[in-house]
């Protein structure tokens, strides 16, 4: 039986500054964030991802960060946070934090001292160049808000350079202080008690980024050198990175040629998550039967992460333009839900129409493949997005609550709040919000509540292995199983509107009596595997053995 927390992890990503005010001030806190643990614990996650709770100038959402060491002050203390750690702790729930180290932001006293004097002692804790680098309208991630990645500093009088946005230098990783300082800041932080790090943009972290040299190489030593720190001060904290690269390059985050995981724990997957965009918006498997047999195979204690949505817009970069296209048509048709040429800004629930049968679907497809689920708040609720805030921002708005002034977020005034609450219409906070929901026993909270208690009784899913069952089902059928010490789970999920029947009479030697522990609907004869009917958007979890 496996040790490994994270296999059997329901993880919640927050922007603290959006989820709960409690001192009225406009802007989310760590005291607020406590005020819900309960909540949290009543849904059943059990690891909350905190978007960076630095320090920060705040131009990137705090992926900006100006002090490593401190919680930014409008969330609290570090004395709130600790308690945050306990009070977490108290309900069996882990956390972890944003580790944006490839970059900082200008406002940090290290870059500010580096761009003052060449003799500053941080002067090369940046990466700099005398002349401007021929590369320099290369490798933007912003495209549209980033013109190039080295920009003039006029106090250096050096070039300086920045993967994201110019007011985000990029950390020499190069230089051994900086190095040991990436590890004193996660060491600082496992002390105060986090479980690990939310690593972000890890392929530019480790990038011996060069002048004129667009494909840098690559360190992968410093990941094992920060897997080996890391778990020798908290043997059980977890690495969780963002690396969207090629299926290809993958494998190399999680270890190196031996075979062992001696680096990264656990990678999100993207690959995974532009395949089920495009699955449910073709309304047919086939990208995620691709998805499942083009996956690297993992060094043992390797893990997926997996989610539908996350606190960026959904990056589609890895479809092909027509797959892409059949995306967009679907889910972002206008140009103002479209983000970087790339991607959608738009929350899950008016993506798919607000169609109740198909949301429940999508998660429960989502939280059955392989890995660890990943959830966004607010999308336990089918909260909405505003489209009038500027990029990213569109599904960063308020957590809603209840039906009270600014949907219980805050007692603030509106125009003071970190940003407004979505009201009126289909997705405002007097229509969707989590205090309607938990009294209705058929609402969509009340739904993800039963789901992921039902999911941490199939410890098979984050444990154990995934693979599509090939036998003929139509194109919109997926059926796919988990297989672990524990047992064996069987899904079968419809994508289509069009109701089906699969006949799954060659597992039957597998199961005594096959029995839906999750399903859309009450189906007749359960255990019937020569004909599993599903409905239209209609799902199914079959337990069929349990061996432990
Ligand atoms: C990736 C994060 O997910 C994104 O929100 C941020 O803007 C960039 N990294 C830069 O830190």
């Amino acid at each position: 039986m496996s040790d490994r927390w994270y296999s059997k992890a329901v993880v919640y990503c927050l922007d603290i500054d959006a989820f709960a005010d409690s001192d009225g001030d406009g802007c989310g806190d760590i005291r607020g964030l406590i005020g819900r643990l309960d909540y949290l614990s009543r849904l059943g996650v059990n690891c909350l991802w905190l978007n960076p709770i630095h320090p920060s100038p705040g131009k990137d959402d705090g992926y900006d960060v100006s002090d490593f060491y401190n919680v930014d002050p409008r969330f609290g203390t570090l004395g709130d946070f600790a308690e945050l750690l306990h009070q977490a702790a108290n309900r069996g729930i882990k956390v972890i934090i944003d580790l944006v180290v490839n970059h900082t932001s200008d406002q940090h006293p290290w870059f500010q001292s580096a761009r003052s004097s060449p003799d500053s002692p941080y002067r090369d804790w940046f990466v700099w160049s005398e002349t401007a680098p021929a590369d320099r309208k290369q490798g933007m991630v912003f495209p549209g808000e980033q013109d190039e990645t080295w920009s003039y500093d006029r106090t250096a009088k050096l070039w300086y350079y920045h993967r994201f946005y110019k007011f985000q230098p990029d950390l020499n990783i190069r230089n051994p202080a900086v190095r040991e300082e990436i590890k004193k800041i996660c060491a600082f932080w496992l002390q105060l008690g986090v479980s690990g790090f939310r690593m972000d943009a890890v392929p530019f972290i480790i990038e011996e980024t060069e002048p004129g040299t667009p494909a840098s190489p690559m360190d992968f030593g410093f990941l094992s050198e920060l897997r080996q720190h890391v778990q020798w001060r908290r043997g059980d904290a977890v690495l969780l990175a963002e690396a969207n690269v090629e299926p290809e390059k993958l494998v190399a985050f999680f270890g190196d040629e031996g075979g062992s995981s001696n680096r990264i724990h656990m990678l999100f997957d993207f690959m995974l998550n532009g395949r089920l965009m495009l699955a449910l918006a073709r309304q047919d498997t086939e990208p995620i039967i691709d998805a499942l047999r083009d996956t690297p195979q993992l060094p043992a204690g390797g893990q997926w992460a997996t989610f539908l949505r996350n606190h960026d817009e959904i990056d589609l970069s890895r479809l092909t333009a027509e797959q892409r296209k059949d995306v967009l048509a679907q889910f972002g048709p206008e140009e103002h839900m479209q983000l970087y040429g790339r991607g959608i800004r738009r929350r899950l629930a008016p993506m798919l129409g607000n169609d109740r049968r198909r949301l429940e679907l999508a998660y429960a497809l989502q939280f059955s493949l392989r890995g660890t689920p990943v959830l966004r708040y607010g999308e336990e609720i089918g909260m909405g997005e505003n489209l009038d805030l500027d990029g990213r921002y569109a599904i960063r708005t308020p957590m809603q609550w209840s039906h009270l002034p600014n949907g219980g977020f805050s007692s603030a005034d509106p125009k003071d709040l970190v940003r407004p609450v979505i009201s009126g219409g289909e997705y405002g906070y007097e229509k969707v919000n989590a205090t309607i929901q938990r009294h209705d026993p058929a609402s969509l909270l009340s739904w993800f509540e039963r789901m992921i208690r039902t999911l941490r009784e199939a410890p098979e899913v984050g444990d154990g292995s995934c693979t599509h069952v090939d036998v003929p089902a139509p194109r919109g059928i997926l059926v796919h199983r988990a297989d672990a010490d524990t047992g064996t789970m069987l899904f079968v999920h419809n994508l289509s509107t069009e109701a089906g029947v699969v006949d799954l009479s060659s597992l039957a030697g597998e199961a005594e009596f096959p029995n839906d522990v999750l399903a859309d609907q009450e189906y007749p004869e359960p255990g019937k595997l020569d004909k599993i009917q599903v409905e239209g958007y209609g799902y199914r979890w079959i337990r069929m053995r349990r061996t432990a």
